[in-house]
């Protein structure tokens, strides 16, 4: 089989993260090989840009610039991990991807979907994933979900619920944008149904 790209994106919040893990695990019970990674981050340069992203004390990060550290860890992560990956025909599932550069930095701080593409075009040249799966949850749902739990917040994590809310309307832009292959889950249900869902429209392409 060939190598398969697939990314999850979605709100603070969203379970994302909880979906991958039985995601890959269904798979390879079924025999398929698998390799999860994160953004930013996945191999140590880029975890090194991702804790001066994330940092909380960063609160003078110009967005501009913050557009560019996400790209410059993405353009690493792809070459070093993603593609040598694709080459050995694994399936490749990364949480977050360059929909989360157009949603957060493009629409929410302003700087406009279109740009933020342009310099991760310069970044990973044309290499989009095959299938995106975006878990909805509104915002405001979200956000509750991350104070309530217990994974660290982060300098992205204490914007305002406006801010939140401006990311989720980015994502709807980009739906419609790439029609084919970012596909939405409902992810207010309960989980075994999420995976459930998700898996269905992974079978679609493996
Ligand atoms: P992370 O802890 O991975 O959050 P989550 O569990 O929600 O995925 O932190 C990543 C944060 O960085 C999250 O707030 C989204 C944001 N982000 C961007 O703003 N742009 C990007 O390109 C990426 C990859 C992430």
């Amino acid at each position: 089989m060939k190598g398969k790209f697939i990314t999850f994106e979605g709100p603070e919040g969203s379970g994302k993260s909880t979906v991958i893990v039985a995601v890959k695990d269904f798979l390879e019970k079924e025999g398929y090989s698998i390799l999860t990674t994160r953004e930013p981050g996945g191999i140590k340069i880029a975890e090194d840009i991702r804790s001066i992203i994330l940092d909380k004390e960063n609160t003078e990060m110009d967005a501009h610039a913050e557009a560019l550290l996400f790209a410059a860890s993405r353009s690493q992560h792809y070459n070093e991990k993603i593609k040598p990956a694709l080459e050995a025909n694994k399936i490749i599932i990364c949480d977050r991807f360059i929909d989360s550069s157009l949603a957060y930095q493009g629409h929410a701080r302003g700087l406009g979907i279109d740009n933020v593409y342009d310099i991760n075009k310069f970044a990973i040249g044309n290499n989009l994933p095959e299938l995106t799966i975006f878990i909805d949850v509104p915002p405001e749902l979200g956000l509750k979900r991350v104070f309530s739990n217990t994974r660290k917040v982060d300098r992205l994590d204490l914007e305002t619920l406006e801010f939140h809310e401006l990311v989720y309307e980015g994502y709807m832009l980009i739906a419609k944008k790439y029609k084919n292959r970012f596909k939405i889950v409902d992810g207010t249900n309960p989980v075994e149904q999420v995976v459930k869902d998700t898996l269905k429209i992974i079978k679609t392409i493996i």
